[in-house]
């Protein structure tokens, strides 16, 4: 099926999660990645369980909750949290992706983000990123109030479009968005940015790429 829109998962895939951690590295110490990994497993965790709970927070109250978790188990100072916090509502974009939307853009794709992040924090990462003139929409999960990859989140771009779910190209970094919008139907492809290994979760991506750069080949 022919792409008519192209959506991006923000966290891992658009901007980089560890940026805020490593901008502190040396206040954090030698295990800054380790502590930055750890933060970002327990928010997603947080965002399924919640889900599974039905008790439902907001992305960035989530966050906060698992960098308060994450702080005490690497004995991190607690008057680190609010600096951190702060670095993570301006986290840096991957070198590529300029580029690689300006082109899309070009191309007359439907160009948008569908994210677990707030309307808001989704907002400021790309203002303050200078990307906003790029997206058509910034698809939040607040929206359906559950995470991803609840199939309902998958289809908020289908409705607004109008179009089918096949028609949306997808790109992830994280496999089990990758999965969770390839079980809804979308064309996902894979942004295997670490060499990682694929999940076994119903779901085989065609197409599998290094970083956002070889996604002009694809669509
Ligand atoms: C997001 C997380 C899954 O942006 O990275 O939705």
């Amino acid at each position: 099926m022919k792409t008519k829109a192209v959506l991006f998962d923000a966290y891992g895939t658009l901007f980089d999660v560890n940026s805020a951690a490593e901008k502190c590295k040396e206040k954090i110490g030698s295990n800054w990645e380790l502590f930055a990994n750890y933060w970002r497993t327990t928010q997603l965790e947080y965002t399924w369980l919640r889900s599974l709970m039905k008790r439902h927070k907001n992305f960035w109250d989530i966050t906060e909750d698992s960098l308060d978790k994450s702080m005490k188990l690497f004995n991190i100072n607690k008057n680190m949290k609010n600096e951190l916090l702060s670095l993570y509502k301006i986290l840096s974009p991957y070198p590529e992706v300029r580029g690689v939307l300006e082109d899309l853009k070009k191309k007359n794709f439907k160009l948008a983000i569908l994210s677990n992040g707030t309307p808001d924090l989704l907002n400021e990462l790309v203002e303050n990123n200078k990307l906003n003139n790029l997206f058509d929409d910034l698809f939040s999960i607040e929206e359906v109030k559950i995470y991803k990859p609840d199939p309902s989140v998958y289809e908020l771009p289908v409705k607004k479009y109008k179009i089918k779910s096949g028609e949306i190209t997808f790109l992830s970094a994280n496999t089990w968005d990758v999965s969770g919008g390839g079980n809804f139907g979308y064309n996902s492809i894979w942004v295997n940015r670490n060499n990682s290994v694929f999940d076994i979760l119903d779901f085989q991506p065609k197409n599998e790429i290094k970083s956002l750069t070889h996604l002009l080949d694809k669509v």
